[in-house]
């Protein structure tokens, strides 16, 4: 590794899953661990980035020297990402945010009642996409998970979304992606893309990082 690239820096990454409450006893969640997430901001820590790491519910333990807040919901994470993006250098957005949230929380448990029913969600705000939006943005990078056409979706997101750089990956494979050891990564910005085969997180989250450094100083 190179340390001492991102020395000085300040990087916000988000990570893991959100929770979105049906009722008091029942959520909407995804796969993500949390694991990508904390590599890089383990990673990015050693290469002397000052790191805030926003996090969904997770098993891991909280990374050394590394500022963590830790939420549930979508709406958590959101408000977590605006409260600490001010002065940022770098946003990496490794959650897995849920797109849809509930439009009610029920107050009691819900009963078992008909043989179908069905669930009223909303959108939830696009964090990474927001802080694209602002005035003085960080440079700023997202992920994709897809289980088809990779490429094409992870293009038309670094455009929608109007981001910097976009690490795109397989997910629902054998290997990779959601809660896997190991990762692989197609990355994609204006003019350029790089691979990163697979290997495991920390190793992938420090190539990610070196090449982030190299786009932020072109
Ligand atoms: O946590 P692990 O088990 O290690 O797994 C890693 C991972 C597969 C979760 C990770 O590598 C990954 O791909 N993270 C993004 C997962 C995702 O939700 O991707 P997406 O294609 O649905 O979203 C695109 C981008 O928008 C992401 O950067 C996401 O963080 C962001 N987003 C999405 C919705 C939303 N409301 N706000 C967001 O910021």
């Amino acid at each position: 590794s190179s340390p001492g690239i991102l020395q000085g820096k300040k990087i916000l990454i988000t990570a893991g899953p959100t929770r979105e409450r049906l009722d008091p006893v029942r959520y909407i969640t995804n796969r993500s661990s949390g694991k990508m997430g904390y590599a890089l901001a383990e990673q990015a820590q050693k290469l002397g980035a000052l790191v805030t790491l926003v996090s969904g519910p997770v098993t891991l333990s909280a990374p050394e020297y590394v500022n963590t807040v830790l939420v549930e919901s979508a709406a958590d994470m959101y408000d977590a990402v605006m409260k600490h993006i001010a002065g940022q250098d770098i946003m990496i957005a490794a959650a897995a945010v849920a797109d849809y949230t509930p439009v009610h929380v029920q107050e009691e448990k819900i009963k078992k009642q008909n043989e179908q029913t069905e669930l009223h969600l909303h959108k939830t705000k696009d964090i990474v996409a927001s802080i694209a939006r602002l005035k003085n943005k960080p440079f700023t990078i997202g992920f994709a998970a897809e289980t088809q056409h990779l490429e094409q979706y992870a293009l038309d997101k670094l455009q929608r979304k109007k981001l910097d750089m976009i690490a795109a990956n397989w997910v629902g494979q054998v290997e990779g992606g959601f809660d896997s050891a190991v990762n692989a990564l197609q990355v994609y910005w204006k003019n350029g893309q790089k691979t990163f085969t697979m290997t495991d997180k920390t190793r992938l989250a420090s190539q990610l990082l070196v090449l982030i450094a190299e786009r932020l100083d072109a």
